[in-house]
C-alpha cells in the first residue's frame, strides 16, 4: 500500500518539523514535538509515504475530551483523503477511550480545514476573537463522539 498510518516515533520528529514549516505560518519545532512524545496525555498518528511522514494529527486526552492539537498534510498529498483518514482514526481512539467529545480550534479564515471538519460532522460551538497573533478569530468546533457512534450504527 502507498500510504501507511503509524504511531509517532522519535526518528520522525525532524520530518514533522519540516512538514510544519510547509503547512503553518507559526510552525511547531522539533523540540515541541519531542515534548509531545513525552506527554502521556498526547496521542499522535503519522501517515507515511514511501517511509516518509506526509501527514500527521495529534490530540490531548483531557478528562472526557480529546482536544485536537493539529492536523497537517503535505501540500503534494492533499485532497486524497489523508486528513479524513486521520480524523476517522482519532474518532475510533475516542470511542475506545470512551470520550464524550472531540474539540478543536481553527482559524476563521482557514476554509479548507473548516470544510474538512464540517464534512465529518464537527459543528461550531464558539468563537475566540483575535486569538491568532491578536488579529484572526478562532472558531471552536466540537464533535460529539457518541453521536458519531449512533450515526455509524444507523449507517451500518
Ligand atoms: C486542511 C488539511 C489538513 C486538509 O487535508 P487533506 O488531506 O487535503 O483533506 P482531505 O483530502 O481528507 O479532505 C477531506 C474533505 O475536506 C474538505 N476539504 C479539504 N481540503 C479542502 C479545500 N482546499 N477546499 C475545500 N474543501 C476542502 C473537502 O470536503 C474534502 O472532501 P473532498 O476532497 O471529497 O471534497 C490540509 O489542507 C492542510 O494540511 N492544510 C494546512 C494545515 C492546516 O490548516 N491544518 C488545519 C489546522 S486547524
Amino acid at each position: 500500500m502507498k500510504y501507511q498510518m503509524a504511531i509517532l516515533t522519535k526518528d520522525m520528529l525532524s520530518d514533522l518539523a519540516k512538514l510544519e514549516k510547509m503547512c503553518f505560518s507559526v510552525p511547531w519545532t522539533e523540540t515541541m514535538f519531542l515534548g509531545e512524545l513525552l506527554n502521556p496525555a498526547a496521542v499522535y498518528r503519522v501517515i507515511l509515504y514511501e517511509g516518509k511522514p506526509v501527514a500527521y494529527m495529534g490530540m490531548w486526552l483531557v478528562a472526557d475530551e480529546g482536544q485536537i492539537t493539529n492536523v497537517a498534510v503535505h501540500p503534494d498529498h492533499r485532497r486524497q483523503g489523508l486528513a479524513k483518514e486521520l480524523i476517522h482514526a482519532f474518532i475510533d481512539i475516542a470511542k475506545h477511550e470512551e470520550l464524550a467529545l472531540l474539540t478543536l480550534e481553527v482559524r476563521a479564515g482557514n476554509q479548507p480545514a473548516i470544510s474538512l471538519y464540517e464534512s465529518l460532522g464537527f459543528y461550531q460551538v464558539g468563537l475566540r476573537r483575535n486569538y491568532y497573533e491578536g488579529k484572526e478569530d478562532a472558531l471552536l468546533m466540537n464533535l460529539a463522539v457518541s453521536g458519531e457512534q449512533e450515526k455509524g450504527e444507523k449507517n451500518s
